[in-house]
């Protein structure tokens, strides 16, 4: 598994940038409350009413838990939480928590209310992960000190805090842990107005110069997704600059993201190696991910986390239990005919 201090392959502009740690840049552009939160409006409706019952108790949020791809405000929401309830956020990763004891002092250094967040929570090591079920539920930990005849459980309690979890792969979460969260939302691809809005405040605080069809033409080719949208901006206000008197039109938008190769739809180089190595390779599948990683040559979990649910959601591919399928629009999008007989 790649980790994620690892710098991302060289595999074109959208992989590294959804890769990419935060950048100052990045946090910049963060929205720090609901207000400045546009989209995903079934997850902001189901937040807003438990921030608003636990203010209005007085107690500490109830545990969630958000998934969904990379770059679509998992992070930002938590943060966002922590604002809304005026309680400090505090962030560390899955595979960063390494031992029972990496948990305990997480959890004692929390002031009542405190929010924790673990990103890729799915990538917590199972040893540790059966501490956190009673630290969750009891905010207790019972931690074994010293081995043989001496080995003796210590009891820690906790102030009660809530923990916010985001995974990209919701589906590796083991049950039990699931469970234990009171609300577990999903957040869901950008349709193109929303980027559009997204892609307005970002040139906003930035100060760069763009117009409606600039506008629009990064949100369509943004795969759905701010912080790709984000990145995009920055490319084409170089390119602006560069090649053009510094605003950004479609047009100039368009030459930007051609330079980038990144179709009309949004596709990149590696979502369009994808499709061709099923098309000619594998007469449109179904064909396994692990077998089309090592094709393409990039890490199978990579691929499943940041390519194909773009690619499934816009029709591209199918998922069936046998393997991954090319639909018509997938052949079409690489310039391919299905074979005979092959269905869309
Ligand atoms: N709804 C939104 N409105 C504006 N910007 C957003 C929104 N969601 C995400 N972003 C931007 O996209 C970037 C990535 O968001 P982030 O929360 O880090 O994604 P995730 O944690 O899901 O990978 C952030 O810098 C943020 O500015
Ligand atoms: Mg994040």
């Amino acid at each position: 598994m790649p980790s994620p201090d690892q710098p991302p392959k060289g595999l074109g502009f959208l992989t590294s940038a959804l890769a990419a740690p935060v950048s100052p840049a990045e946090a910049a552009l963060r929205p720090l409350s609901f207000a400045d939160f546009t989209g995903q409006p079934k997850t902001v409706e189901r937040l807003q009413v438990m921030v608003g019952a636990a203010k209005k108790r007085g107690e500490a949020l109830n545990h969630i838990l958000l998934s969904g791809p990379p770059g679509l405000g998992k992070t930002t929401l938590a943060f966002i939480l922590g604002h809304e309830l005026g309680r400090n956020v505090r962030v560390t990763s899955g595979p960063v928590v390494e031992k029972a004891g990496d948990l305990a002092g997480l959890l004692t250094n929390l002031e009542e209310g405190d929010i924790l967040f673990i990103d890729e929570i799915h990538r917590i090591p199972k040893t540790v992960e059966e501490y956190l079920y009673s630290a969750m539920e009891d905010f207790r930990l019972d931690i074994m000190i010293d081995q043989g005849p001496n080995a003796r459980s210590v009891r820690l309690t906790i102030p009660r805090f809530t923990l916010i979890g985001a995974t990209t792969r919701s589906g590796l979460l083991t049950a039990p842990l699931r469970s234990r969260f009171t609300l577990q939302t999903r957040l869901d691809y950008y349709d193109h107005p929303t980027l559009e809005g997204i892609v307005r405040r970002s040139c906003g605080l930035l100060q760069v110069a763009i117009d409606a069809g600039g506008a629009q033409e990064i949100a369509t080719r943004a795969r759905g997704t701010p912080r790709v949208a984000n990145n995009l901006i920055n490319f084409c206000r170089d390119f602006a600059q560069q090649r053009a008197n510094g605003k950004i039109t479609q047009a100039t938008a368009a030459a930007a993201l051609e330079l980038l190769e990144i179709d009309a739809a949004g596709l990149d180089e590696m979502d369009k190696r994808m499709l061709r190595v099923m098309a000619e390779n594998y007469r449109g599948g179904p064909v396994g991910m692990s077998t089309i990683a090592v094709a393409v040559g990039e890490e199978s979990e990579t691929l499943e986390e940041v390519h194909e649910p773009f690619l499934i959601q816009e029709g591209y591919l199918q998922r069936t239990p046998q393997g991954r399928t090319l639909t018509a629009k997938g052949y079409a999008a690489v310039g391919l005919k299905p074979l005979g007989g092959a269905q869309g």
